[in-house]
């Protein structure tokens, strides 16, 4: 059957440069089935681009005919020892996910996370407080990025003198999705780089640190996921050193760089469309829906892949067993068949639908929502308290085609 190619490769970060390409992915919603994207135009490399709402969660919740053990779930294969050295839960299938999501769940149920927020109110106060005196300055790094490493930091048990190193080795190994090449001696590594996840140094270093903070918990427990995690078992066996600093590398990347990059976009949107924070600033109650506004609408993380493991049809598409299927939640999230004038920032958006920047539902839905639901609303709910007004710069983009993230945003209060 002949594949409908799409004109634009997704693969190349410099697509997303000045964020999200709209404009593109609203074509390949128009488009009947799914769309072949050919890497770098050879059209015998590609993958699926899923972009349409309710492909999206059909993909999600059928691990078993789209895998994340296989292949990989960002787009370019890895080899088999490879994938095997990297894999922390999140490329991991039913039921050995299973397991070990378990062993952390507790810790980040709608319930338990209540018990974060003083220390995360705290934190957004401080941030906010010093950025008020200074009047002005770079929001990701006085905000976006504190807050979030400092609240998933203190889940974990990093001591504070460490988050700096903790925010430069993940802004590292968001550096594997850009276009530039990475230096393989970075942070002491010897590792060939194709076993590192993001073939990124980084992971080294955040491995020798995993391996060294656990050695400490282990002579001395506390209260402290780490030593949970130390302690944890699964079906009678403690996790081995690789199993926990995969684990410990996963909630640094994902507890930090997802958020912070709603953070920024947050900033942006209160400066283009001050009237819906006038609206949440008179009406408490929009608090929650205008924070899944800010998620739908920033999308921090743009895809997430999978591979099918058998001949299956998706949107009426034939995919064979082993092709790569991208699932594109940037654009998931502007189907106007699901978000009614999908490209209006409405802070009353009703819930449902929900957005898919959490991921389509399923096995693998995000395990930090609740908490990042909960690090924005406090930090929205300070600043319409704060009734700043604002004007931005013009906006960074990290060079990615993975994440949607902004390097730096200069806010001035007036
Ligand atoms: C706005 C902020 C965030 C966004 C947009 C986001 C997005 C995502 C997405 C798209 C996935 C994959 C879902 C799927 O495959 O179905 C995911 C998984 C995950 N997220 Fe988040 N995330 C955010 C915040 C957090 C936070 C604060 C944590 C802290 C613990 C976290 C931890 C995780 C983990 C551990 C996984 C893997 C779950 C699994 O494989 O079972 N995320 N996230």
């Amino acid at each position: 059957m002949e594949r409908t190619v799409g004109a634009t490769d997704l693969a190349d970060p410099q697509v997303y440069a000045a964020g999200i390409p709209h404009g593109v992915f609203a074509e390949l919603r128009t488009r009947p089935g799914l769309t072949w994207n050919a890497i770098g135009g050879d059209i015998s490399d590609g993958f699926w681009s899923v972009s349409r709402h309710r492909d999206v969660v059909e993909v999600s919740r059928d691990p078993e005919t789209f895998s994340s053990a296989v292949g990989h779930i960002q787009i370019y294969d890895i080899d088999a020892d490879a994938l095997d050295a990297r894999a922390s839960m999140i490329d991991m299938d039913p039921p050995v996910h299973t397991r070990l999501r378990r062993l952390v769940s507790a810790a980040f149920t709608p319930r338990h996370v209540q018990s974060y927020a003083e220390a995360v109110r705290n934190r957004v106060r401080d941030s906010l407080d010093a950025f008020e005196a200074a009047g002005a300055g770079d929001w990701v790094a006085a905000v976006a990025k504190p807050i979030p490493i400092g609240v998933i930091c203190d889940i974990l048990g990093v001591p504070e003198q460490d988050h700096d190193y903790m925010i430069e080795l993940s802004d590292h190994l968001v550096a594997g999705t850009s276009s530039e090449p990475l230096d393989p001696g970075a942070y002491g590594n010897t590792t060939d780089l194709r076993l590192l996840p993001f073939n990124s140094p980084a992971a080294h270093a955040l491995n020798e640190y995993a391996h060294s903070l656990g050695e400490q918990r282990r002579r001395q427990p506390q209260d402290d996921l780490i030593t949970k995690l130390i302690e944890a078992e699964v079906d009678g066996e403690r996790l081995s050193d690789e199993e926990f600093a995969n684990f410990f590398r996963l909630m640094i990347f994902a507890g930090n760089e997802t958020t912070r990059s709603s953070m920024s976009h947050l900033a942006l949107h209160l400066a283009r469309f001050p009237e819906e924070f006038d609206r949440v600033r008179r009406d408490r109650s929009l608090i929650d829906s205008a924070v899944e506004e800010v998620i739908r609408y920033s999308s921090p993380i743009l895809y997430f892949r999978r591979t099918a493991t058998r001949d299956v049809v998706l949107a009426g598409t034939p995919v064979a067993k082993g092709e790569r299927v991208v699932m594109w939640y940037a654009a998931a999230n502007f189907d106007s068949d699901v978000f009614a004038d999908a490209e209006r920032f409405d802070v009353g958006r009703p819930t449902p639908p929900a957005n898919v920047a959490f991921g389509g539902g399923g096995a693998h839905f995000c395990l930090g929502a609740s908490l990042a639901r909960l690090e924005l609303s406090a930090l929205l709910d300070e600043i319409v308290s704060r009734d700043w007004s604002v004007d931005v710069g013009e906006a960074e983009y990290v060079d990615s085609n993975f994440v949607n993230g902004i390097e730096h945003l200069t806010v001035s209060l007036r």
